[in-house]
């Protein structure tokens, strides 16, 4: 099942309930929450008490991306603020592998992210233990950005290797998804896609969300 998981990052924070409850009408699956902690990525975003709004406001899923340094120092408050995916980044973790293992023994799901200048090969080895890869097609840390267009070849050859391996991960694409590029990156293999301008700087969020929905489920 193709899965529309919106960013809010890029949601009214002043209106935050009033948004997730657009989105929702908006058919979305997950809430994807990006955390940033300005040394990672150029930019401060939150941290674990608005997921734990977030939480209280929606029964949907939440998808968290953590793009902090030492993510292992926070990962057992995210769990506990409610997320029910966690994702790392490949670049930041030394012991992934054990990473990988904690999430899911502290009972939520394990994601990894790789940059759009990573190479898919430095996830070899802990692709059978994932439920999630993350593929980043902007460089992390903000919303509205353009997206990279070898993401899709990425997408592609992540997908042939899952098939080859029989791996069950699911693949998630994260920026400068849009009404536009987002059926050729479904078409590509994306399972899981994260939208955060297209949707809540719109001029309609449901509808807009609703366009997309339809988009990746054709
Ligand atoms: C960027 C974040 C993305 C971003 C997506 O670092 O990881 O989730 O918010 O926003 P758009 O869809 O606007 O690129
Ligand atoms: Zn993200």
């Amino acid at each position: 099942m193709k899965t529309l998981a919106p960013s809010i990052l890029s949601a009214d924070f002043g209106n935050l309930a009033q948004q997730i409850r657009m989105v929702e009408m908006g058919g979305a699956d997950w809430i994807h929450c990006d955390i940033m902690d300005g040394k990672f990525v150029p930019n401060l975003s939150f941290g674990p008490l608005v997921v734990e709004a977030v939480r209280k406001i929606t029964k949907l899923p939440i998808d968290s991306h953590l793009m902090i340094q030492r993510p292992d120092d926070l990962i057992e408050e995210f769990i506990n603020a409610g997320c029910n995916y966690i994702t790392v980044h490949q670049e930041e973790v030394v012991h992934l592998h054990r990473t990988v293992t904690r999430i899911k023994e502290l009972g939520a799901k394990a994601g990894v992210a790789i940059n759009p200048a990573t190479p898919l090969d430095s996830l070899v080895e802990i692709l059978p233990f994932v439920e999630m890869i993350l593929i980043m097609s902007v460089n992390p840390g903000f919303g509205g950005q353009s997206f990279i267009e070898t993401s899709l070849t990425k997408i592609r050859t992540l997908k042939e290797i899952k098939e080859t391996f029989d791996y069950d991960f699911l693949i998630e694409v994260d920026g400068g998804l849009n009404n536009k590029n987002i059926k050729e990156i479904s078409e590509a293999g994306c399972d899981v896609f994260v939208v955060g301008s297209s949707i809540f700087s719109s001029d309609n969020i449901t509808s807009s969300a609703l366009e997309l929905k339809n988009l990746i489920s054709q």
